[in-house]
């Protein structure tokens, strides 16, 4: 029976997937910043650990307490949506930390048991911002750009060890906690020159005629997790599947 370590599992993308394996008869490591057991029902393969993958100590300790795992999800994420001449570079810095940084620390961590073992896989979430250029998330695209030139890079040289690394580019999912949790974070971002343009930007947002829901990003990550080709990208929801058909 395989074992799944997701990230970020207290709510969206990462919760949803975190039931999907579980249903499908996986052990399931559910991880989350600070844990709250109820959301998941309580059963066997499920355990939920603490973990904040901006700090060294958790992540290690997390890792030692989930024992082998063969599939890895990097999925906590944090958002930020707002003009970048007005944000902060402590902001900046802060959605690098989790969105890149978090993700590359616990790549890291996890690659000497994948390599000893000959097997393991790594699944980075990142987005269709780095598809097509959105306007008003510059920093965020830049954090999760990142990510893709590191996993493309990564695949290469991990493919001699039978460890495969690969990509979730979900969508624009407005059901998820990922606005409210960025909502503080994004406070004064909008400033006066940019406030007509930002409106209509939000508009086309609301007129989205398809969206990303959580149930697709967890079957993305399922069929990312069973398919043995070597496919590195794996576009989640209706609007990221119709994205590179229309380019
Ligand atoms: N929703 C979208 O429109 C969208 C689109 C494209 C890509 N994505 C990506 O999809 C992933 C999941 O997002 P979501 O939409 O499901 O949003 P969400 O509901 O806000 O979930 C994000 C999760 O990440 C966790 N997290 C944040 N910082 C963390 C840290 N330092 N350590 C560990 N966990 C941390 C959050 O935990 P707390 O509850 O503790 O904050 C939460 O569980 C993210 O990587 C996001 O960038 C989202």
């Amino acid at each position: 029976m395989k074992t799944i370590l997701i990230t970020g599992c207290s709510s969206g993308y990462g919760l949803e997937t975190a039931r999907l394996f579980h249903a499908k008869g996986w052990n399931v490591v559910a991880t989350m910043r600070t844990p709250r057991p109820e959301i998941l029902a309580h059963a066997d393969r499920l355990r939920v650990l603490p973990l904040d993958v901006t700090r060294s100590a958790s992540v290690q300790h997390a890792l030692e307490l989930a024992g082998p795992i063969d599939v890895l999800v990097n999925n906590a994420g944090i958002g930020l949506f707002g003009a970048f001449e007005a944000t902060p570079m402590d902001t900046v810095r802060e959605v690098f930390e989790t969105n890149t940084f978090g993700t590359m620390a616990m790549t890291q961590a996890v690659l000497p048991q994948f390599r000893t073992r000959r097997s393991g896989l790594v699944i980075n979430v990142t987005s269709t911002a780095t598809m097509v250029p959105f306007p008003l998330v510059a920093a965020y695209t830049a954090s999760k750009t990142a990510i893709e030139g590191f996993t493309e890079s990564l695949a290469l040289e991990l493919a001699q060890f039978d460890v495969r690394v690969k990509l979730i580019e979900p969508g624009y999912g407005p059901s998820t906690r990922f606005a409210a949790n960025g909502g503080e974070r994004m406070q004064g971002l909008i400033p006066g020159p940019y406030m007509a343009y930002a409106q209509s930007i939000f508009a086309t947002f609301g007129a989205a005629a398809a969206v990303t829901t959580e149930a697709a990003v967890a079957e993305a990550v399922w069929h990312a997790a069973n398919d043995p080709a070597a496919t590195l990208r794996y576009p989640a929801g209706d609007d990221a599947i119709a994205l590179p058909q229309a380019r």
